[in-house]
C-alpha cells in the first residue's frame, strides 16, 4: 500500500489533480452518452422521427422527477438507434470525451431489448459497440469492455431469451447487469438467468439501492451473487448491511449527478458519498447517463468535491483507486493504472511539484 502524505497537498490543486488523474467508469449507460445533437444527427440519417423539433426542445424536457420519468425520454432517445454503423458512432463520441477526461479503463452498460424491441440484431448492437471498443483501445489507450443489461421492468423470460440471442456473441461482453425501474423489479425477479449468466462464467452488476430498499442490495448480493452493486446509497439506511458491504470490499458504483437529476438527494452538498467512504465502503464516481445528468466522470468528480468540504485528497485518491480495484480488468492492468495514481498524487506533493 502507497503512502502518500495526502494532507500535504495543496487543497488548491485538488480539482486539477482530481481533472488529469487517470480514471476508471465503471457505471455508464452507453445508450445515457447520446447527445442531443447527435440523436438528431442519427435521427435525419436513419429517417426517425422524434417528438421535439430541435436539440433545444429536447434538451429542455431534461427535467426529470424520478428514475421513471428519466427512463421515459431515455428510451425515446435510443429510438434513433438502427443500425451497426449508429451503435459504433454512440460509442465513439463516448470514448473521446471519456478520453478527454483521462478514463483509461471503461466498463460500459448496453440495453439490448431497447433495440431488439425495435426490430434491431442483437449482432448489429454489440458489433457496433465492440468495433468501438476495440477503436478505443487502439487509437485512444482505453482499454474498454461491454456489460449487456437486462431491462427489470420486463420479465425473466425475456431476460432468459435476449442472453442467449447474445450467446454467439459471447466473447464481446463481460458481464451482465440490471437497469431500468427499480421499484417494484426486486432482483429476485431474475435469479434464474443470473444462475445462467453466472454459469457462463460472466462477471455480475445490478442496480440496487438507487430508489429502492437495502433490502434489494441484499437479495442481489444473496439471491444474483453479484459482485458489485451499482448506486447502492440507500445501504446506509441498515448498518448490519454497511457492515457486510465494508467487510466484502463489495463496490458500489455512485454516480453523485444522476443522484441529484432523479432526485435522490435534494442537492449534492446533502450526498452522502463522504459518509459512504467513511464507513469503509469501496465506493467509486461515475457519470450514469451523462448525456441527461449534466455531465461526463470528470464533472462529477469536479462538482461533488466543489459541494462537499468533508471530500479532500485523500477520498479522492481512495474513489480513483477504487475504481480501479473495483474494474474488472486483469490484476496486472490495475497495478499499472494504480501506478500511475500514485504517481499523480505524489506529484501533486509541494516538495516533488516545487
Ligand atoms: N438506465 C439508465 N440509467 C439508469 C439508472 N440510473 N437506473 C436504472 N436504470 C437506468
Ligand atoms: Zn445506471
Amino acid at each position: 500500500m502507497t503512502s502518500i502524505a495526502f494532507d500535504a497537498i495543496p487543497r488548491d490543486r485538488l480539482p486539477g489533480l482530481l481533472r488529469d488523474a487517470p480514471k476508471a467508469e465503471l457505471h455508464i449507460h452507453i445508450e445515457g452518452s447520446l447527445e442531443p445533437e447527435l440523436i438528431f444527427r442519427l435521427a435525419q440519417r436513419n429517417g426517425v422521427a422524434l417528438a421535439y423539433p430541435d436539440v433545444a426542445a429536447l434538451r429542455a424536457a431534461y427535467a426529470f422527477t424520478d428514475l421513471q420519468s428519466f427512463l421515459d425520454i431515455y428510451y425515446a432517445g435510443a429510438s434513433v438507434l438502427l443500425h451497426e454503423q449508429d451503435f459504433f458512432d454512440m460509442a465513439w463520441a463516448y470514448f473521446e470525451r471519456a478520453a478527454a477526461d483521462h478514463v483509461v479503463r471503461a466498463e460500459l452498460f448496453f440495453d439490448p431489448q431497447t433495440h431488439t424491441a425495435r426490430g434491431v440484431d442483437i449482432g448489429a448492437v454489440v458489433g457496433g459497440l465492440h468495433r468501438a471498443c476495440e477503436q478505443a483501445q487502439s487509437a485512444l489507450g482505453i482499454s474498454a469492455s461491454l456489460i449487456l443489461c437486462f431491462l427489470r421492468h420486463l420479465s425473466e423470460e425475456a431476460a432468459l431469451a435476449t442472453l442467449e440471442a447474445a450467446l454467439p456473441y459471447r466473447d464481446r461482453f463481460i458481464g451482465v447487469g440490471l437497469d431500468s425501474s427499480e421499484r417494484g423489479h426486486p432482483p429476485e425477479k431474475f435469479a434464474r438467468v443470473f444462475a445462467r449468466a453466472r454459469a457462463l462464467g460472466l462477471h455480475l452488476v445490478a442496480h440496487a439501492g438507487e430508489e429502492g430498499p437495502p433490502a434489494y442490495i441484499e437479495s442481489a448480493l444473496d439471491i444474483l451473487h453479484v459482485e458489485r452493486i451499482d448506486h447502492g446509497v440507500r445501504c446506509l439506511e441498515s448498518p448490519p448491511l454497511v457492515a457486510r458491504l465494508a467487510a466484502l470490499r463489495t463496490p458500489l458504483t455512485v454516480c453523485p449527478l444522476s443522484n441529484i437529476k432523479l432526485r435522490v438527494f435534494n442537492s449534492l452538498g446533502e450526498h452522502n458519498l463522504p459518509a459512504l467512504l467513511a464507513a469503509g465502503l469501496c465506493a467509486t464516481v461515475n457519470s450514469d447517463d451523462p448525456a441527461y445528468f449534466g455531465g461526463y466522470i470528470n464533472d462529477n468528480f469536479a462538482a461533488t468535491f466543489a459541494a462537499l468540504p468533508a471530500l479532500g485528497p485523500r477520498q479522492g485518491y481512495a474513489l480513483l483507486r477504487n475504481g480501479f480495484e473495483a474494474s474488472f480488468a486483469t490484476p496486472a492492468e490495475k497495478a499499472a493504472w494504480i501506478s500511475r495514481l500514485d504517481a499523480a498524487f505524489q506529484a501533486a506533493l509541494p516538495d516533488v511539484a516545487g
